[in-house]
């Protein structure tokens, strides 16, 4: 599987699957290109410093079409990740990667899903509604924010006095520990398809 990660911050979570990868070979999967949104993400220098190819996208780039998809086939793109990308996929790219384009969440969707969603406002809610668990979705990306079928969860309890940053450490972690099985188990199943 050659898989591309689109990021839009930090990426820990691309971390994780660049590294996890490059020491696995065996896995299947190889990361061959990260895609920003923004020119000021963290996760463009990380990918850099291992040599990872990057390419940043502007609005019209990315909701116009063509370019975007040149510029995947010529990496030799077969897969997307979202980690941590904050754009709504426009239905062109859907339809051109029809069901592997898998994003991650940082909750329990349906609940705390949806446009708007997304980091410290995500545990924030799950703290003020006093929730004595969230967790991590993995999914299908679709054209709407966070609807696609799902394909992995997981949970973490939650103690009363778990602050909305403590919320969110746990949830990441649970994050970094399992968006990288799900690729390597996607990845398996593509191979058993193929053959
Ligand atoms: C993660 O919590 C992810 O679920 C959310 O954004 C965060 C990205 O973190 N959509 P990072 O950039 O991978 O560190």
């Amino acid at each position: 599987m050659k898989l591309a990660l689109f990021v839009s911050g930090t990426g820990s979570n691309a971390r994780v699957i660049i590294d996890r990868f490059r020491a696995h070979p065996e896995d299947g999967v190889e990361v061959v290109l990260l895609v920003s949104n923004k020119a000021t993400a963290g996760a463009l220098l990380m990918a850099a410093e291992r040599d990872v190819p990057t390419l940043v996208l502007d609005r019209e780039e990315f909701y116009g079409g063509t370019t975007l998809l040149n510029d995947l086939a010529r990496f030799g793109v077969d897969f997307i990740a979202l980690a941590g990308f904050l754009w709504l996929v426009p239905a062109y790219l859907v339809a051109a990667f029809p069901q592997r384009i898998v994003n991650i969440h940082p909750a329990l969707l349906p609940a705390y899903g949806g446009k708007g969603m997304y980091g410290e406002r995500v545990h924030r809610a799950v703290k003020a509604n006093g929730e004595a668990e969230s967790g991590i979705t993995i999914h299908y990306v679709n054209e709407h924010y966070d609807e696609g079928d799902t394909l992995f969860q997981a949970a973490v309890r939650l103690e009363e006095h778990d602050t909305p940053a403590e919320i969110a450490a746990l949830v990441l972690r649970l994050e970094h520990a399992n968006y990288w099985r799900v690729l390597k188990k996607l990845a398996e199943s593509e191979k058993i398809l193929s053959t």
